[in-house]
């Protein structure tokens, strides 16, 4: 309720008493003069100034009573108008606390999960810039990709920071790796690859437990970490692992990290290789357009270029 509702309220209420009274008023002057007819000039005279003071009496009895009703009802109102803002003070106070939370809560979540990230890769990346750069590359590609026919409304806000927040943990499921295979500076044989090809699931599967226990599981940055730990290293035609996805069976957050992943490892330095650049690197996915990468990612990626090069002289 606002001042001026309660204001019109009272103003229409008094306008209707005082209506009220003049319409008793006319009611009692009716019955005096069908009662003067019976009465001589001086005597109709006398009962008339008689009658006329107690009608006058009566009225302001009424008047009076309505008025301090009236009175009543608008301090009440007015007690009520001051509790509401006093009321919308503290709930606005507390809305503004609870949004305050909010966000170090998620702070420290995101802080957190890019810690255990870091701790899963240091293993094998020494610095962990590997993932800083992962998320930036990520976000860059989700971001025009969001701006494209294709991915219009798919892609939003919320989408694009759970890409940035949830590409770190696409390795989380190395820390199930032996240090004879993860650490081994020549080439894998066809047995410890296999084994090797097991982070993925070890990723994922840890990612999907955590989901479980989250009440909300829809566009939850969890549920977006264990497509991209499951499915990174699956390929657009099919021949990529764990499970062989085709095309757009890989979730598209997958599909974007895939790439982002490859192009770092390839302009990085490695134990086995220099780090290429940005150019052979940029050749290197082109070729694999359609094959290893979906169209669409590497045309985001191709549409980028100068900030995919801007984050290499970065580092
Ligand atoms: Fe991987
Ligand atoms: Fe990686």
């Amino acid at each position: 309720m606002n001042d001026k509702q309660t204001n019109y309220n009272l103003n229409d209420a008094d306008y209707l008493l005082r209506e009220c009274v003049n319409a008793i008023k006319g009611s009692i002057d009716q019955i005096y003069y069908g009662l003067l007819n019976y009465l001589s000039e001086e005597e109709q005279k006398k009962f008339l100034s008689y009658l006329k003071n107690q009608s006058d009496s009566l009225q302001d009895v009424l008047y009076k009573t309505i008025v301090e009703k009236a009175n009543k009802i608008n301090d009440l109102n007015l007690q009520l108008v001051k509790t509401n803002k006093e009321l919308n003070m503290l709930k606005n106070s507390l809305e503004e606390k609870v949004v305050k939370r909010t966000i170090e809560i998620k702070k420290v979540q995101h802080v957190t999960i890019f810690g255990l990230a870091r701790l899963a890769e240091s293993r094998d990346e020494d610095t962990g810039e590997h993932l800083n750069r992962i998320r930036k590359y990520s976000f860059l590609i989700a971001k025009k990709l969001s701006h494209s026919k294709l991915f219009k409304g798919y892609i939003d806000k919320k989408y694009i920071s759970n890409i940035y927040h949830s590409s770190p943990l696409h390795d989380i499921g190395k820390v199930g790796i032996s240090d004879k295979i993860l650490l081994k500076p020549g080439k894998l044989t066809v047995e410890e690859f296999e084994i090797m090809k097991n982070h993925t699931i070890i990723g994922g599967k840890t990612l999907e437990d955590a989901e479980k226990q989250l009440k909300y599981k829809t566009k939850s940055f969890l549920s977006m970490g264990k497509n991209i730990a499951y499915c990174h290293h699956e390929k657009w035609d099919g021949s990529g692992y764990p499970f062989g996805l085709k095309g757009t069976e890989i979730p598209l957050s997958a599909r974007i990290v895939a790439l982002a992943d490859v192009y770092d490892a390839l302009t990085s330095k490695r134990i086995y290789k220099d780090a290429y650049s940005h150019d052979v690197a940029k050749e290197i996915i082109v070729q694999a357009r359609g094959k290893h990468f979906d169209p669409a990612v590497v045309d985001a990626f191709l549409s980028l270029e100068d900030k995919f090069k801007e984050r290499l002289i970065e580092q």
